[in-house]
């Protein structure tokens, strides 16, 4: 047993959608939650910078003397976790691996969508995976770079997120499943469900994530016994729409406090 909180990041209001979901399915636990408001969209930044952010969130999450890392974060997976997992003593737990056993336990999967930011979709990193577990799968990756920025202005059910997606989903229509590899998708969901065949699966990560997580605690004997978590959310500027966006979506109260992380 383990009273300490679980740490999580993202660029924005990304990584709420995996906070969610770990809420639901471990609601006895603390989360820190860090969004890099400052330096977000992480989507568009080269491979060192997203290290170097990456580094100092968790950092950071180290000082509030978190037992887990959770990178609520597609870019900042398919780009740091390999690194930061060499440096740091302490369980780090991106989206992708989790996400690939999920999809390695379904029957008759050929064909798989990947949508994304451009630095995770440049990265390759989930066709590697994919095509590990599964050399003859078809994979087609799509970068979606407008999808986060919008969502961080709470725009994504209206008008323009409808045809964003329409734009972006074209050449999607006919996978099996489609990964909303970068966290801040799953506000789309509605958009996404109207743009696609019924009976593709949308993977939100975050849904994975979270009973990947409650495994990996459960195994490691690290659940907490309290009755009830504490959230806190820390931003790395206070300027933003993040308030906004995170209350309608969390559905809880909110009070942001600020992180100072050197740039
Ligand atoms: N939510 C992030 C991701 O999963 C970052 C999006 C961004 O900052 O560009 O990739």
């Amino acid at each position: 047993m383990n009273r300490n909180a679980i740490g999580m990041f993202d660029s924005g209001v990304g990584g709420l959608t995996v906070m969610k979901e770990v809420i639901t399915e471990l609601p006895e636990e603390d989360i820190i939650y860090l969004g890099d408001t400052k330096r977000f969209p992480y989507g568009s930044k080269s491979k060192e910078t997203i290290i170097k952010c990456t580094k100092q969130a968790i950092d950071f999450l180290l000082t509030k003397n978190v037992k887990a890392i959770v990178i609520a974060c597609g870019t900042a997976t398919s780009q740091a976790l390999d690194e930061v997992k060499q440096i740091y003593n302490i369980p780090i737990i991106g989206i992708i691996e989790p996400t690939i056993n999920y999809i390695n336990d379904k029957d008759n999967i050929r064909s798989v969508g990947v949508i994304a930011t451009a630095g995770t979709i440049n990265s390759k990193s989930w066709e590697k995976n994919l095509f590990k577990m599964n050399p003859n799968l078809e994979v087609i990756s799509k970068a979606c770079p407008l999808l986060a920025p919008m969502a961080e202005e709470g725009w994504t059910e209206n008008e323009i997120a409808k045809l964003t997606i329409k734009e972006y989903l074209k050449e999607l229509h006919k996978v099996d499943s489609l990964i909303l590899g970068c966290t801040h998708y799953p506000l789309f969901t509605k958009a996404i469900e109207e743009e696609m065949d019924k009976d593709v699966d949308i993977i939100n990560t975050g849904k994975v994530v979270s009973k990947y997580l409650k495994r990996f605690l459960t195994e490691k004997s690290l659940l907490s016994t309290n009755s009830k978590g504490n959230y806190d959310i820390y931003l790395t500027d206070l300027d933003c729409n993040f308030e906004k966006v995170a209350k309608e979506f969390l559905n809880l109260p909110i009070e942001l406090k600020k992180a100072d992380i050197l740039n």
